[in-house]
């Protein structure tokens, strides 16, 4: 592999997408059997491929994973008036579903432990909407930066109300919660293949479920909530939301090397740590000890007190040596579209915000390109 430190002049973006090679073998296929479509064998071999990767019963693939996550949410009955819970600590793609239906938000802090839903406060939100008589519709965690939530805490809250629990598993294909896949377990559970995402099918997502009425649903609205039959009949309104059969032969060849890009994700935060552990005041995202993460991104929090200067000082030394790096997520709390929301404690979210910052994690970076970026942030140091 060519070390991009060979040409300082190439840029080094937070997660580029990383291809396997094949790719083009099995865009050929689908381009000389013409199914230049939403549909054909090769997306419908991406979907039997995802349910062998994850355990998932069924699934439906489509154009991206704030389609998925909207489509989960209409597909579980969510609507106008509902009141979905939310992580506060996540990106804005994981809550648009919930708005585009009408619904209203709260939102949860997340624990610094996992950086993840904090289940002890979904509890006391929960219990305190009950009492004022407000049943929440669904609860939504996001699992952060490749981390799974702790999931089955939360199921044994949500279940005795009857709350469904859906996923937004955006950024852990590939991560293991105890000894299954993230989302398993849940009502239904969606998943992203942005270019940025750990394995790609440029955009694309899924929603997956071991309900398959769940999913026969989802697929209906997905392909406009056709009728069976010739004539162009609705009964109600869907979206065209399925992947292209175009992408979903990227995402053929993006499967056979997913764990080796879980194992090369997990290997670059291991040498971030390594070459970044006596440095004062940098500290890492933990690894929750019920999970095997996919470490989609290495995220570590950054005290301004200690090193001198914060998150935006390290972003700007990276970016003038043509290096991307981004703060962790914005809260959904903090954002001006969500201030009428209510939010069960915040403070976590908020500090890891101030604090955070997401380092260049892309699998197809060398070690001599993460010793480069350590070289950088370890200058920055005091400086
Ligand atoms: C947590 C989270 N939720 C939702 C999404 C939305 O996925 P997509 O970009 O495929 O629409 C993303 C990815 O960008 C994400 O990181």
């Amino acid at each position: 592999m060519t070390s991009l430190t060979e040409n300082k002049s190439k840029r080094i973006f937070l997660s580029a997408p990383h291809m396997s090679g094949r790719e083009m073998e099995y865009i050929k296929q689908a381009f000389d059997s013409n199914y230049i479509a939403p549909v054909g064998p090769q997306l419908t071999q991406f979907e039997e491929l995802f349910r062998e990767k994850t355990g998932f019963e069924h699934c439906v693939a489509v154009a991206n994973g704030t389609s998925a996550i909207h489509l989960m949410l209409r597909s579980i009955g969510i609507k106008a008036g509902d009141l979905v819970i939310a992580s506060t600590m996540t990106f804005i793609g994981s809550v648009c579903g919930a708005t585009y239906l009408g619904a209203d938000l709260a939102f949860i802090d997340c624990d610094r432990e996992t950086w993840n839903m904090d289940p002890n406060l979904l509890e006391a939100e929960i219990k305190e909407l009950l009492k004022k008589g407000v049943k929440p519709a669904a609860v939504l965690p996001t699992d952060n930066y490749g981390q799974a939530c702790d999931l089955d805490r939360i199921l044994e809250i949500c279940q005795p109300h009857g709350i469904p629990v859906v996923c937004d598993c955006a950024e852990t294909m590939g991560t293991r919660y105890k000894d299954r896949h993230t989302g398993k377990g849940a009502t239904a559970a969606a998943f992203s293949f942005n270019g940025n995402k750990i394995i790609t099918t440029s955009g694309g997502g899924v929603v997956a479920s071991d309900d398959g009425k769940l999913v026969d649903y989802a697929r209906h609205l997905a392909t406009q909530a056709r009728q069976p039959g010739l004539q162009y009949e609705h009964h109600e309104v869907g979206y065209n939301y399925r992947l292209s059969n175009i992408l979903a032969a990227l995402g053929l060849a993006q499967f056979e090397v997913l764990e080796e890009r879980v194992a090369r994700k997990r290997a670059i935060y291991d040498l971030y740590v390594k070459k970044l552990n006596d440095v004062p005041g940098i500290t890492f995202m933990p690894e929750a000890d019920y999970g095997k993460g996919n470490r989609w991104l290495t995220a570590a929090l950054i005290d301004d007190k200690v090193f001198g200067t914060g998150p935006q000082g390290v972003i700007d030394a990276l970016e003038a040596d043509n290096i991307e790096a981004r703060p962790v997520w914005f809260p959904m709390h903090l954002q001006k579209v969500f201030s009428h929301c209510r939010v069960a404690g915040g403070e976590v979210a908020e500090s890891i915000h101030r604090q955070g910052v997401c380092l260049p994690s892309g699998t197809s970076m060398s070690d001599a390109d993460v010793s480069r970026i350590c070289g950088i942030i370890r200058a920055t140091y005091k400086k």
